[in-house]
C-alpha cells in the first residue's frame, strides 16, 4: 500500500549528516492539511549544536505554513523514538492525538504510538494561556 509519509522519512534518512553518531534519521510530519514535510539530522563537531531529524521537519513545515501535525513517521536503525526535546518541540504543532510511527531503514513499522503517550501530561502553548 502507498506510504507517501514512511517513503518521505525514508528518503530524508539517506540525507542525513552524521559523521560523529554514524546514527541516520529521517522524520517526516504529515499536516492537517496533507502536506508532507520532511528534515534529516544534521551533526556538528561541536556534537551538542547537531539537529534532529525532527526539528528539521518541522522548520520545513513552519516555513512552508504549516502550523499541526496530524502525524509523524521517524525512520533510524533500530527503534527510533523522539528524543525528549523533540517531544517538546513536535508538541507545540501537535495534539494529544497526533499519530506517530517508527520504522525501519526497510520501512518496517516497529511502533505506533501517540504524542501523548511519547510525552504525558506535557505542557504546552494552552497552557501559559491557562487559568490562574
Ligand atoms: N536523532 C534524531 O535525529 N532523531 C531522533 O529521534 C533521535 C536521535 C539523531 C541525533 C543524532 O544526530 C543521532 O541521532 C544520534 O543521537
Amino acid at each position: 500500500m502507498a506510504d507517501p509519509l514512511a517513503d518521505a522519512a525514508l528518503a530524508a534518512r539517506t540525507r542525513a549528516y552524521a559523521p560523529y553518531s554514524r546514527f541516520a534519521v529521517g522524520a517526516a510530519v504529515r499536516t492537517d492539511a496533507g502536506a508532507i514535510h520532511s528534515g534529516c539530522n544534521v551533526e556538528n563537531a561541536a556534537y551538542p549544536e547537531g539537529t534532529c531529524a525532527e526539528a528539521g521537519a518541522i522548520a520545513a513545515m513552519v516555513l512552508a505554513g504549516g502550523r499541526r501535525i496530524a502525524e509523524l513517521v521517524v525512520a533510524g536503525a533500530g527503534l527510533c523514538t523522539p528524543c525528549g526535546g523533540c517531544r517538546q518541540k513536535l508538541r507545540e504543532f501537535g495534539v494529544a492525538g497526533t499519530h506517530v510511527r517508527v520504522v525501519d531503514p526497510a520501512g518496517a513499522v516497529l511502533l505506533r504510538t501517540t504524542l501523548a503517550e511519547l510525552l504525558p501530561h506535557s505542557f504546552g502553548p494552552e497552557t501559559l494561556s491557562g487559568p490562574g
